[in-house]
């Protein structure tokens, strides 16, 4: 049974759900992060906390072997798309050859299991539903760092008897129900922009083009909450443990949800000058992309908790009011 887990990338947003999640099952938690964009008010009190760059091959060495770490998840990286077309060899070197000292370090310890936090942006656009066997040619450098780093875990565990579950997120919203935790970074998010907008005098929620092939015009998702897929990860990591099997896994709800409908709702809990605002089509974005799940739902027994709009909608809303950042 799993029991000590290091978390790389564990002050940021989605690693301090999955370490709150596995310190209330009583595991020991470590979290190696550099604080590049992480936040220390995010990591969890519980975890044991290393400011490390997860390149330092020799240091992660020895904080695994030292604390008999058996298990790792790996979510230090670098994920903003538009930094990424401006910057690539930044990125090429955090996702990709980062990830590679990462599992060197992890060759020949006591680790046994190994989750990777993947993306949706390794699928080819316009495609509508994806299972982890739809075509892969990445749209943007993001999304090729990562299917690199994906190809790298693959070959470096099986050489090494490490089991490993990649898991491509589709497109994370909302906050821990505890409050404690949430979105604080900016960049390019609409459930937090929209979220920002929302506490303004006059909220305008932008909706970049709605002349695309879509529903209803505007581009369409498939949001998952943050608080489903940290779940997702302890029972996949349990999982790999029991049964020593290797997985790739879409991690979604199955459920296109279109930027309009997700203006529409913000708007219904925004004050009356809130208005959408509907502009150009931005570069760079995918029309549509839906994940098929029915792998992951074989895989583990997971009923998801937060899949409704509304709820995603207010647990953005309410982190977004009572967080002063
Ligand atoms: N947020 C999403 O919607 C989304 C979707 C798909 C995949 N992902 C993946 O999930 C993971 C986590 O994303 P997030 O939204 O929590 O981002 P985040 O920026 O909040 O977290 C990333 C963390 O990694 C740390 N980090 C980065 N480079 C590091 C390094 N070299 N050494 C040590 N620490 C380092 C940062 O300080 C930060 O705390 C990423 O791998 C990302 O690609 C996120």
């Amino acid at each position: 049974m799993t029991k000590k887990i290091l978390i790389t990338g564990g002050a940021g947003y989605i690693g301090s759900h999955i370490s709150e999640i596995l310190v209330k099952e009583k595991k020991k938690i470590f979290i190696v992060d550099n604080l590049s964009t992480g936040h220390e008010k995010l990591i969890n009190k519980k975890a044991k906390f290393y400011r490390v760059n997860i390149n330092n091959i020799k240091k992660i060495r020895s904080i695994i072997i030292q604390n008999k770490i058996d298990s790792v998840i790996h979510l230090a990286a670098s994920l903003i798309i538009g930094e990424g077309e401006k910057y690539p060899k930044k990125y090429f070197k955090n996702n990709v050859l980062n990830t590679k000292n990462l599992i060197t370090a992890c060759a020949n310890t006591t680790i046994k299991n190994f989750i990777f936090s993947s993306t949706a942006a390794v699928y080819k656009d316009g495609k509508f539903k994806v299972t982890e066997k739809s075509k892969l040619s990445p749209k943007s450098i993001y999304g090729k760092t990562k299917l690199t780093a994906e190809k790298i875990i693959i070959k470096n565990c099986k050489k090494n008897k490490i089991n490993y579950g990649i898991l491509r997120y589709f497109n994370i919203v909302g906050s821990s129900p505890s409050g404690k935790i949430g979105l604080i970074n900016k960049g390019d998010h609409l459930f937090k922009n929209y979220s920002m907008e929302a506490f303004k005098k006059k909220p305008l929620f932008k909706i970049y083009g709605t002349n695309y092939p879509t529903k209803d015009g505007s581009c369409v998702r498939d949001f998952i909450h943050v608080s489903d897929i940290a779940e997702i990860h302890s029972l996949v990591l349990k999982k790999i443990d029991k049964t020593n099997k290797s997985k790739i896994l879409n991690c979604g709800y199955s459920e296109g949800i279109s930027v309009k409908q997700v203006a529409k709702k913000f708007l219904n809990y925004t004050n009356k000058n809130a208005k959408i605002v509907e502009v150009q089509r931005r570069k760079g974005d995918l029309i549509q992309i839906i994940a098929v799940t029915k792998n992951l739902k074989k895989f583990i027994r997971w009923k998801p908790k937060f899949d409704k709009l509304d709820i995603m909608v207010k647990s953005s809303l309410k982190w977004e009011k009572n967080s002063k950042f």
